[in-house]
């Protein structure tokens, strides 16, 4: 379905733009086929590298932290049982670091460092709790609960659920240095699938300098009012798959920021939360560069953005080639949005001849309800303006019918139908492409009436 939906899209570009600059052409062409890039993503590696733990003929070497005396009654603390069964599991190929089932685990921030032995399997069945008590927080662990660090092959699995215990870390100051639930750093080839993780401090998964991770069947969730508590975030990592995942939280729902490529998302909920955002890129003149991003299939609800790029002034570097398609919003504010004055500080971010350059950005088949009036808002930086923005089949509503399309130098091109009405961006694109108004009218039509045919 998917790969028909696109080579039907890739055809229909093909036709529609037959006429227009190839240089567009070729640009659009290439979004059309973002995607394909090469990680496994399909049932082979569901089924063949990932093996029941308890299946007889798997030869795992079982290693279960009870038997390094964790009490696992909620109270006590069972952090030294936890280092000591991840020692002897890490230095062991074909184990499995067990966390059993219907137990919770009182564990301090704490350090799983790689690499180790082949084939090892995190199960994590039971409850994992973090301390309540932010002051206990160890000194030396300030922006960490749990991290797994240089790790390779292997899979984080189970029906267990990593609880930050977060409340009063919510409540503290935002000055406090605040500690995300599970990371996973520096590490290749790691899976992680059907856990629950909850009540983060911070932001409740982080991927950072990985390269090929997989992320499925994945429930993410605190309350709408807690700060900062992103679902997951991916920072300076390649070749990620976000799949099935459910995600509601007091902040983004997936951030995607510098030094990320070839990350692939299917089958997102997210709500509550902020959206599903590219960055915030470019904050204190840095330079940001996120590209090959796609979206397939997301139900936005009840959120503060849908699918966003944020960007500050003054920064450098570039977003290039993202895809959101197929998403489903309902109650949203700022459903598509494009913000190059992002500014998240209590001092006025005055603007700068300096911006992350954005291009190459295609939206299609989006619809639901937007709760804001600016439906889709492109606000691009007076002096690096946001090029081939490309809209496709949009129908954001406003129950007042007020919705409007919102443009600051912003150039692209749309097809389809495309509601609320976009022509901020293609009035830019006559003149851009040298086009008039009845000439694009042409190439949209001939869109819409291909659609009919063919759909
Ligand atoms: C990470 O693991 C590799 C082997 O895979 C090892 O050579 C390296 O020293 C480790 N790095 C750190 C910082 O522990
Ligand atoms: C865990 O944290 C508590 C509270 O700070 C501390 O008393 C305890 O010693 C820590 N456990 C370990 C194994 O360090
Ligand atoms: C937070 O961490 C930074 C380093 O990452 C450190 O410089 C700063 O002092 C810490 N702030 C607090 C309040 O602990
Ligand atoms: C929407 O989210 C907010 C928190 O951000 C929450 O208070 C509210 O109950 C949610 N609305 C619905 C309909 O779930
Ligand atoms: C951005 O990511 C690149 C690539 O990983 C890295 O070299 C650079 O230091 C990062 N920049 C910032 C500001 O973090
Ligand atoms: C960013 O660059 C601008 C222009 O050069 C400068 O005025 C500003 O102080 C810089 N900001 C930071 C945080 O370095
Ligand atoms: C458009 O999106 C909806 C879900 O929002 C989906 O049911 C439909 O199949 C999509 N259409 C195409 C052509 O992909
Ligand atoms: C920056 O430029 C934008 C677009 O022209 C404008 O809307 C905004 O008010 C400006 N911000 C400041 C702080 O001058």
């Amino acid at each position: 379905m998917e790969t028909s939906f696109l080579f039907f899209s890739v055809c229909l570009l093909t036709t529609v733009l037959g006429l227009v600059d190839n240089v567009l052409h070729d640009k659009i062409a290439a979004l059309g086929e973002l995607g394909s890039f090469g990680i496994n993503e399909g049932a082979d590696m569901d089924t063949l590298e990932m093996p029941s733990w308890t299946s007889e003929r798997s030869g795992k070497v079982l290693v279960n932290v009870d038997s390094f005396g964790a009490a696992g009654d909620g109270i006590s603390d069972d952090t030294q049982a936890f280092i000591s069964a991840w020692n002897q599991a890490c230095s062991a190929p074909k184990s499995v670091f067990l966390v059993p089932q219907g137990r919770r685990y009182r564990v301090n921030a704490t350090r799983f460092k790689g690499p180790c032995a082949k084939k090892l399997i995190v199960q994590i069945d039971g409850t994992i709790l973090a301390p309540e008590e932010p002051k206990k927080w160890d000194p030396n662990f300030l922006r960490i609960w749990l991290e797994f660090f240089n790790l390779t092959g292997v899979h984080f699995q189970g029906r267990g659920v990593l609880d930050g215990s977060g409340s009063r870390w919510w409540a503290a100051s935002c000055k406090r240095n605040k500690s995300n639930a599970l990371s996973i750093g520096s590490s290749s080839a790691i899976s992680v699938r059907d856990l629950s993780i909850q009540n983060s401090p911070q932001m409740h998964f982080v991927i950072s300098h990985c390269d090929s991770v997989r992320v499925s069947n994945t429930l993410i969730s605190a309350p709408g009012d807690s700060p900062n508590t992103d679902g997951i975030h991916i920072t300076e990592s390649t070749n990620v798959v976000l799949q099935n995942c459910k995600i509601g939280t007091g902040d983004d729902c997936v951030s995607i920021v510098n030094g990320s490529s070839n990350i692939k998302m299917k089958t997102i909920y997210c709500g509550p939360g902020h959206g599903i955002s590219i960055g915030s890129l470019g904050k204190d003149n840095s330079t940001g560069i996120v590209t090959n991003v796609v979206l397939n299939g997301a139900f936005i609800w009840n959120t503060t953005n849908g699918v966003r790029i944020k960007t500050w002034q003054g920064g450098s570097g570039y977003v290039r080639a993202v895809r959101f398609d197929n998403v489903r919003m309902e109650d949203v504010a700022n459903p598509i949005i494009i913000d190059q004055f992002y500014c998240d500080s209590s001092f006025i971010c005055l603007n700068q001849t300096a911006a992350v350059q954005i291009s190459q950005i295609m939206y299609r088949n989006i619809s639901g309800t937007t709760v804001s009036q600016e439906a889709m808002k492109f606000a691009c930086s007076n002096t690096v303006p946001c090029t081939d923005i490309v809209l496709y089949n949009i129908n954001l509503e406003k129950k007042d019918g007020t919705a409007v399309t919102y443009c600051n130098s912003a150039t692209g091109f749309k097809y389809g139908l495309v509601q609320p009405a976009a022509d901020c961006l293609t009035t830019i694109i006559n003149n851009y492409y040298g086009r008039n108004q009845v000439q694009i009218d042409q190439l949209a039509n001939g869109g819409e009436n291909l659609v009919h045919t063919e759909l």
